[in-house]
């Protein structure tokens, strides 16, 4: 027996992929349906090989479905996650809407599975931003061992963290470039995104920081630890898929490079591919459709007394959002619901 699955925002990059990993990792699917907005009504979407047609989650009746995974960003979800979640359907929300609600768990299952208990309070589970995922999964196991004091990042962020309008500005502008007259103003972004780099992601703070940077500050203490400082520079840069970041962490105790490594060797969802030579590193064009969080670039920075410094390259799309919701429902059904 399985699960009865919604995947609402089927029609977006978050939503596909929702589907692809869910038949991929042949989760207990014993219905589905695929939802978005009205304009999207009939539009067909992939789930394995069978094809599904796009329904309007304005008319859609949630009773009687198990989990619903939601992908439609924030002001979407604040109309249709409470009418899912009081209908009895579990909500595993992609948006940032409820991530700083302390009545629903944020959840990474490499980092902090347990807090999946917390999800009754509301029917509803978030899922972190994407920068934020990849984080966390490489700095638990090292914090586990030496604890970790501070983190400084900066993130390398690609087009489709900013959803499908993201992506065909690159590709358009990009394009445009080279044929006179065609050139493409920027809409989505602030400035030119093709073959430039814009250190400015969602809106500003007061205190100058972005909320991109703010969320990776709030969602790594709620995800792994309070205790933890972090400051963080989040820049958008002119990559379709795959999300890179520069991580500087201070420990409180001594870690050697060569055994911070090895940890991360036996991590669960990281891959260390990490040769001192030309290429003996991952990209994140080599990222894209995987599932892993890569490290490469471990080395001690001789700035402080317990640092270390490395990269760290995801797939967005996945880790970063859909691969984590999907393990989130894996959670959901393992621990809670106990059908599959
Ligand atoms: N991309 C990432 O790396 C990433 C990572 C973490 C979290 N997220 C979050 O995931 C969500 C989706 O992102 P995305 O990149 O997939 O965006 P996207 O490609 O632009 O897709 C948006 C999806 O939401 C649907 N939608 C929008 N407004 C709706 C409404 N009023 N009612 C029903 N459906 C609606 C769209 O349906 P139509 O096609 O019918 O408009 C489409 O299916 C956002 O909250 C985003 O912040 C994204």
């Amino acid at each position: 027996m399985g699960y009865r699955v919604v995947v609402a925002g089927a029609t977006g990059n978050v939503g596909r992929e929702m589907l692809n990993i869910l038949a991929e990792r042949q989760f207990p699917v014993d219905e589905i349906a695929a939802l978005a907005s009205r304009k999207s009504l009939g539009t067909e979407v992939s789930f394995g090989d069978k094809t599904l047609n796009t329904q309007d989650i304005d008319q859609f009746d949630f009773a009687g479905w198990d989990m619903a995974l939601f992908a439609i960003g924030s002001e979407a979800t604040k109309k249709y996650a409470p009418v899912a979640a009081a209908a009895g359907c579990v909500v595993i929300d992609n948006s940032s809407l409820y991530r700083y609600d302390p009545d629903v768990p944020l959840i990474v299952p490499e980092v902090n599975a347990d807090a999946i208990e917390g999800y009754s309070k509301k029917n509803i589970i978030a899922n972190p931003n994407c920068s934020t995922a990849q984080m966390v999964v490489a700095l638990k196991p090292l914090h586990d061992r030496a604890r970790i004091k501070r983190v400084v990042v900066s993130t390398y962020q690609s087009v489709s963290g900013a959803g499908k309008e993201a992506i065909d500005e690159l590709w358009d502008q990009t394009k445009g470039m080279y044929v006179p007259g065609q050139e493409v103003a920027p809409k989505k972004f602030t400035k030119q995104i093709a073959f430039n780099v814009i250190p400015h992601i969602d809106v500003f703070m007061e205190d100058g920081s972005t909320k991109e940077e703010w969320k990776m500050v709030a969602e790594t203490k709620k995800i792994l630890d309070p205790s933890i400082r972090v400051t963080a520079t989040c820049v958008r840069v002119p990559v379709f898929v795959g999300h890179s970041e520069a991580i500087n962490i201070e420990f409180e105790d001594h870690l050697d490079e060569d055994e911070a490594r090895d940890i991360l060797r036996e991590a669960p969802g990281i891959l260390v591919v990490d040769k001192r030579e030309d290429g003996g590193y991952v990209t994140p064009v080599e990222c894209v459709g995987d599932y892993a969080t890569f490290i490469s670039r471990i080395r001690q920075d001789s700035t402080i007394d317990n640092g270390l410094n490395l990269w760290c390259v995801s797939d967005n799309l996945r880790k970063g959002a859909a691969l984590n919701a999907v393990q989130i429902a894996e959670v959901l059904g393992n621990r809670v619901l106990k059908k599959g």
